[in-house]
């Protein structure tokens, strides 16, 4: 039989009372007032993306803030939420305008990310930004973008939370800007189970599919190199010149047969009309048996450059730190492996 214990004139089961000063204590440790560092990092644990959120001050000042609190509410209407401090510098801005639009940022845009989070009365210079329809300023990039129409705006304690209603969405297939811990991140998807080798070649019938690595790698090649070659016709130079070219600007003076040495794992074999264009041209100059680019050679070989150097810059951000490493390493150790018998090229 439970012991009663007798407090005033209430009887009270002992079990009753202890299990209640164990629940007050658990209540202590685990959910009041938390210290606001722990209850910090305990909320950092929570992956977030991470968004630029613009709008226009009662002046049509553009505005923005850095914000992770950003999240999906409904589908059916189409609405999202933010919430941002009520010490924010912007927030009338946004209390204001009717509007704002969320650029959700790619992993290459962690710099962008912190500009928008340091209060400053020009957080826009240097951007390319343009206004939307109702002024608000669009980021000239971004891995998704949701204009919203102020739909709510709620109290949420030391924050105001704001519903959108979103009128206008974009993707651009960038990988995403991650926080978590307080740290920027990327993301990365975990594996797929493994799926059963797929034949790349049928040696019988002549047909490949797109498993057959060195077939990627030609695509690759070609489609990268589009821009470049594209631009040498329009100046009428030949792929065989570029490569000469290349590889003066690389190595200085070189006699011509050396350069067709060189030059043998590209499968262009330059011959003595080759050499005589690039001559009549004037980017290349004789010098007794060698031949070295001109300084008309190099402004040209370098305009020619820009262009891979630009699709480069572009091309980088739709992967991650991680896969570009990857892919380095791989490209060098596929260059390594097949190329023993090919001469240093510089
Ligand atoms: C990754 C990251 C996420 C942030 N998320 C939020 C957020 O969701 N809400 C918020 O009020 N502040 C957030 N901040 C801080 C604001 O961006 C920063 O305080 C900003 O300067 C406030 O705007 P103000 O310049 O108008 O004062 C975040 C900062 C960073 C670096």
């Amino acid at each position: 039989m439970s012991e009663k214990i007798r407090i005033s004139s209430y009887s009270f089961d002992k079990y009753l009372i202890l299990r209640i000063f164990t629940l007050c204590f658990l209540r202590k440790f685990i959910m009041s007032e938390p210290d606001p560092h722990q209850f910090r990092n305990a909320l950092g644990q929570f992956a977030t993306g991470v968004t630029i959120v613009t709008t226009l001050d009662n002046d049509a000042k553009p505005v923005g803030v850095t914000a992770s609190s950003f999240n999906s509410v409904s589908l059916d209407p189409p609405l999202v939420l933010w919430s941002l401090a009520k010490t924010a510098h912007s927030m009338p801005a946004y209390q204001n305008s009717g509007g704002f639009n969320v650029h959700v940022l790619a992993s290459h845009q962690s710099d962008l990310s912190n500009q928008f989070a340091r209060p400053s009365d020009d957080k826009f210079k240097d951007i390319d930004w343009v206004p939307c329809e109702n002024g608000f300023p669009l980021l000239p990039e971004y891995a998704a973008l949701f204009r919203c129409k102020t739909h709510f705006q709620y109290e949420g304690g030391d924050h105001i939370i704001f519903v959108g209603e979103v009128i206008e969405y974009q993707t651009h297939n960038f990988p995403v800007l991650v926080f978590h811990g307080g740290k920027y991140a990327e993301a990365k998807q975990k594996s797929a189970p493994a799926t059963p080798a797929r034949p790349g070649v049928d040696l019988n019938s002549g047909q490949f599919s797109d498993d057959f690595l060195l077939y990627l790698l030609s695509r690759a090649h070609f489609q990268t190199s589009y821009p470049t070659r594209k631009a040498c016709r329009e100046i009428g130079m030949s792929e065989a010149e570029y490569f000469c070219l290349s590889l003066l600007a690389m190595s200085g003076s070189l006699s011509e047969d050396d350069i067709v040495i060189r030059l043998e794992h590209t499968g262009h074999h330059p011959d003595a009309e080759i050499f005589a264009r690039l001559l009549r041209k004037s980017w290349i100059n004789r010098d007794g048996k060698n031949v070295h680019i001109s300084e008309s050679g190099r402004e040209t070989f370098i305009k020619l450059l820009a262009h891979s150097k630009a699709l480069e810059e572009q091309l980088l951000k739709h992967f991650t730190d991680e896969e570009l490493a990857e892919a380095s390493k791989f490209m060098k150790r596929l260059i390594d492996i097949t190329g023993s018998d090919i001469p240093e090229l510089w």
